[in-house]
C-alpha cells in the first residue's frame, strides 16, 4: 500500500525509523490520525491477482501501520475502512471484504490486546450482519479499558452519513426546538463515536 511506504518516508524525515533512533521526538508526532483505506484494487490488478488478494495485502499493511503508529506514540488512530458506497461493488466482493473483517478481528484482537490498543467501530453499524456485530462488540469490551492507543475503525461510512446522523442525534438528544442562536455552541460540545 502505498500509504506504508509513505509512512515509512515520513519516519524517515523525522529520524524515527526504529534502525536509527527508536524513540520518536514527541512533539513532532500528531496525536491523531486518519487514514482512508485505498488502492487494493490496483494493487492486485497491477499483479494479475483477484481483487480479493488486494483487500488481503491491504490488511497486512495495516496491521504494519497500526504497530507504526503505536510506536510512534499516536493516541488516536482512525481507518476508514468501508464507507456506504462500497456496498455497490459486486457481491463477491463485498462478501468477500465482511468475511475479512471478521477474520480480522478473529485474528487481530488478541495481540491489539496485548499491545494496549482499544479498538471502536464507528459509521451506521447496524446494517452491519448480526455475527459482524456481536465480534464487533466483543473487540470493544475486551480492549476498552487500553489508552495506549485509541483504534477507530469506520464502518460503513460516508461524509453525508455522518451529517445527517449528527442532525438527528442532536435533536434526539437536545429536542426538536433546540437549534436556536445557541446552536454552534452547543453543537462543539463534544460527541460520543458511535
Ligand atoms: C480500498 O481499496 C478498499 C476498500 C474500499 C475496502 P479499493 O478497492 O478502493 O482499491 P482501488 O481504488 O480499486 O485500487
Ligand atoms: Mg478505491
Amino acid at each position: 500500500m502505498a500509504l506504508l511506504s509513505r509512512l515509512r518516508a515520513v519516519r524517515i524525515a523525522l529520524g524515527t525509523r526504529p534502525s536509527r533512533r527508536p524513540e520518536a521526538p514527541r512533539s513532532a508526532v500528531p496525536e491523531s490520525v486518519a487514514i482512508i483505506m485505498d488502492g487494493n484494487g490496483r494493487w492486485a490488478r497491477r499483479r494479475r491477482l483477484p481483487t480479493s488478494a488486494g483487500h488481503r495485502a491491504g490488511a497486512k499493511a495495516l496491521r504494519r501501520v497500526v504497530r507504526a503508529a503505536g510506536d510512534m506514540g499516536v493516541r488516536d488512530l482512525t481507518v476508514f475502512s468501508f464507507s456506504t458506497e462500497n456496498w455497490n461493488r459486486p457481491q463477491d466482493e463485498v462478501d468477500d471484504l465482511m468475511v475479512l473483517f471478521s477474520e480480522l478481528i478473529d485474528r487481530e484482537v488478541p495481540d491489539l490486546d496485548d499491545e494496549g490498543v482499544s479498538i471502536r467501530f464507528i459509521g451506521r453499524l447496524a446494517q452491519l450482519d448480526d455475527a459482524l456485530l456481536a465480534k464487533i462488540a466483543e473487540a470493544e469490551a475486551r480492549t476498552a479499558r487500553h489508552d495506549r492507543m485509541r483504534l477507530f475503525i469506520a464502518m460503513n461510512y460516508g461524509g453525508r452519513a455522518e451529517i445527517v446522523d449528527a442532525a438527528r442525534r442532536f435533536v434526539a438528544e437536545a429536542g426538536p426546538d433546540a437549534p436556536d442562536e445557541e446552536f454552534g455552541r452547543m453543537a462543539r460540545a463534544p460527541m460520543c463515536a458511535h
